[in-house]
């Protein structure tokens, strides 16, 4: 399989090294062989049609922080122009997320989907505004377009909801689905301020570099848009949630709460309406989960209430997301 990789930051180089490091095992299990045909970063490129090599592509990325070195070359070809040029199955998109635009990662995913690749993306910016006419633009170009990564990184909510809980109505469900604003709230309730709580997941690396993603509820919106898209079959984008973060939180909400035996959790739900917001959960409840963990609980008509728990980031998590729908790609394109 013939794979165009977009961004090569945390989850990129993570799952070049999953690649290499399970190459043999990906062939043997599955008849995978994924091979990387081109790489584009924010400052340049590498193709090589018969194949990266992905030791020597890391290399490069930690000597000079951009692929472009890769070869004596520095090839400066854009992202589009590769996705126009050079010939693959796959593209990859893990460039950052971004809700103003859902640029750069709108126009690769659907550059590639026009030009006949099936697409996988960890990128929730286009999903989140444009999830609808995505489905569309897949279907009409006769492509797979997976986002398993999306929601919950390695953690495989959408998957569960989908498959698992196939032939079930779905009728609600609630979620803690921001890793970050789970940290600071529970650091909250042993008594540290927002502000402190808020530096100490930023010393941790937990924090997005525009911070608002995460405080405002604007991830875990994002989250909710492609739930709410794809268990629930709504036709909803990000103006669709009503959205409230945590900067008003406060340690007297915590206490409150804490006197009627509840956490105050960022709780995304669907349940008639969209809604991301501070909200008290019963400290009983098994999505009253602490850390950096995510959390949601699926309510259906004839199963009752199930709660998945898992690590919702991470760059080797969210980069095995991706081998899972590379490998339902490969089945499915068997299958045909
Ligand atoms: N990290 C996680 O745990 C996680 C979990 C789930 C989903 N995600 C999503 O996965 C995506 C990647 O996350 P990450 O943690 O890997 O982010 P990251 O480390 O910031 O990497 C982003 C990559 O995108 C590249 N990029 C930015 N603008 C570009 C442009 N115009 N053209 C080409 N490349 C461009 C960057 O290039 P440079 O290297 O040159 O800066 C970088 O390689 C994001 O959308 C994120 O929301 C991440």
């Amino acid at each position: 399989m013939r794979i165009i990789l977009c961004g090569f930051g945390v989850v990129g180089q993570s799952l070049v090294k999953l690649f290499d490091s399970r190459s043999e095992d990906l062939y043997a299990k599955y008849g995978l062989k994924p091979r990387v045909v081109g790489v584009f970063d924010s400052k340049g490129s590498a193709v090589d049609s018969s194949g990266l090599d992905l030791q020597k592509l890391i290399e490069a990325k930690k000597k000079s922080g951009t692929v472009k070195n890769y070869s004596d070359t520095k090839n400066s070809m854009s992202g589009i122009e590769m996705l126009k040029h050079v010939e693959a199955d796959i593209l990859i998109e893990t460039t950052a997320s971004n809700y103003k635009d859902a640029e750069p990662g709108m126009s690769h995913i659907t550059t590639a989907m026009k030009k006949g690749m099936h697409v996988i993306s960890v990128n929730k910016g286009p999903l989140a505004l444009a999830f609808p006419s995505l489905m569309e633009l897949a279907v009409y170009n006769q492509v797979m377009f997976k986002f398993s990564g999306t929601v919950g990184g390695g953690t495989p909510i959408l998957d569960y909801a989908k498959n698992s809980l196939s032939g079930e109505r779905i009728t609600s469900f609630a979620g803690i689905l921001n890793g970050t604003t789970n940290y600071i709230l529970s650091n909250m309730s042993t008594g540290l301020s927002f502000d402190s709580a808020l530096k100490d997941a930023q010393s941790k690396g937990y924090v997005e570099a525009d911070e608002s993603l995460d405080l405002d509820g604007l991830d875990a919106a994002a989250k909710l848009v492609i739930l709410a898209n794809w268990v629930m079959g709504m036709k909803v984008t990000l103006p669709d949630i009503d959205c409230t973060g945590i900067r008003k939180v406060t340690t007297d909400d915590i206490k409150k709460a804490d006197k009627n035996n509840c956490s105050v959790k960022l709780i995304a739900s669907c349940d008639g309406k969209l809604v991301v917001g501070p909200k008290e959960i019963s400290n009983d409840d098994p999505l009253c989960v602490n850390g950096t963990l995510n959390a949601i609980a699926f309510t259906s008509e004839h199963s009752g209430t199930q709660t998945i728990i898992g690590r919702g980031a991470g760059g080797i998590e969210t980069a095995s997301s991706i081998l899972r729908d590379l490998l339902d790609i490969r089945q499915e394109i068997a299958r045909t």
